[in-house]
């Protein structure tokens, strides 16, 4: 099926919210739709759509996957708090690094995570719930790289031929569809969502799997976190579309306190993009970039050495894995 384009320069956000918001109260009608929120602009936006045109109606997790960056769940469910919406976190992290034990193909990753979402995790909250639809934030970028075979973003079903009600139970309902990432920062800003979210760099679906190479043990994660965590500070005033750090799998030879130590490599990707359709890397001071590599191998243990990349997107892509 083909979908209908809607230019974010001929984008009207408030016309857009009450149409979508009038497309899933009636979509749903009296029953009950889930929903999962990662405080990412585009599940935001369709947590506020869907408590706009359902109340209640909706219900809004967010699932602890053990992927995310520190401290994200609890700060998620209390910003989403205090506007009224109340989220219920759902600790699946074993869940998910049993799922992930001994896989390192990307791509294996990518559908071990997508499997353990949809239908371990939220096959059961639909069933608990009663809930006959899924509301998510699938945006028309997804839709366009797993189509092309470049990455399988991980909520897109319909296009890859995909049946949600068959496959997991559950009809999906994707209200973001038409739309890229600087259209939904648009909606976002309408719907009166703060800056912290509508100006959120965007974090992919896979979360912190995405950004470790090979294997996404709970160990490897951790170190991967901590380098984020780091990264994302130092960098914040740059202001780019997005940073990151990526944990390589091979070791390299280092030395500490004149030992050599046979350690691991961050790789730090910073990236200038308008809709993550072709990206650059950003063109970072020197005393930025060597700061950034002495906190990194001063705080996070077993690194010794940092890279930095200086290709664009494309060949890259903008995660690693
Ligand atoms: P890539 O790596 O495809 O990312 O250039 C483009 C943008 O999409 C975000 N994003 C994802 N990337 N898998 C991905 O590889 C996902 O499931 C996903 N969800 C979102 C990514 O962070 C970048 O901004």
């Amino acid at each position: 099926m083909k979908i209908d384009e809607i230019k974010t320069d001929e984008l009207e956000p408030v016309k857009f919210i009450e149409q979508k918001a009038n497309d899933i109260a009636y979509t749903v009608s009296n029953g009950i739709a889930i929903n999962a929120l990662s405080g990412g602009v585009d599940s935001s936006v369709v947590t506020m759509l869907g408590h706009r045109a359902l109340g209640d109606r909706l219900k809004t997790y967010f699932i602890e996957n053990g992927l995310m960056r520190k401290n994200e769940p609890h700060q998620i469910a209390s910003l989403f708090k205090n506007m009224g919406v109340s989220v219920e976190i759902i600790d699946a992290k074993n869940k998910f690094f049993e799922a992930l034990k001994g896989l390192t193909d990307p791509e294996e990753k990518r559908e071990a995570i997508t499997q353990t979402f949809y239908k371990d995790v939220f096959g059961r909250l639909v069933q608990d719930s009663g809930a006959k639809f899924l509301l998510q934030g699938t945006i028309l970028t997804d839709v366009d790289e797993t189509v092309a075979g470049i990455k399988r973003q991980h909520n897109v079903f319909e296009q890859l031929g995909i049946d949600p009600q068959k496959a997991f139970g559950y009809k999906i309902i994707e209200p973001l569809v038409q739309i890229r990432k600087d259209g939904v920062r648009k909606v976002a800003k309408a719907l009166g969502l703060p800056a912290s979210i509508y100006d959120r760099p965007p974090f992919p679906g896979p979360a912190l799997a995405a950004r470790v190479i090979g294997e996404a043990t709970p160990e490897r994660i951790e170190i991967v976190r901590q380098a984020t965590s780091i990264t994302e500070i130092e960098l914040s005033r740059m202001k780019a579309f997005q940073c990151m750090a990526i944990l390589h799998q091979d070791k390299v030879t280092g030395m500490r306190e004149g030992k050599r130590e046979f350690g691991l490599q961050i790789e730090v990707r910073c990236w200038d993009s308008v809709d993550a359709r072709a990206a650059k890397p950003t063109n970072l001071p020197f005393d930025l970039l060597t700061r950034l590599a002495d906190r990194i191998v001063d705080e996070v243990p077993g690194i010794v050495s940092v890279t930095y990349n200086i290709a664009s997107k494309p060949p890259s892509t903008m995660e690693a894995v």
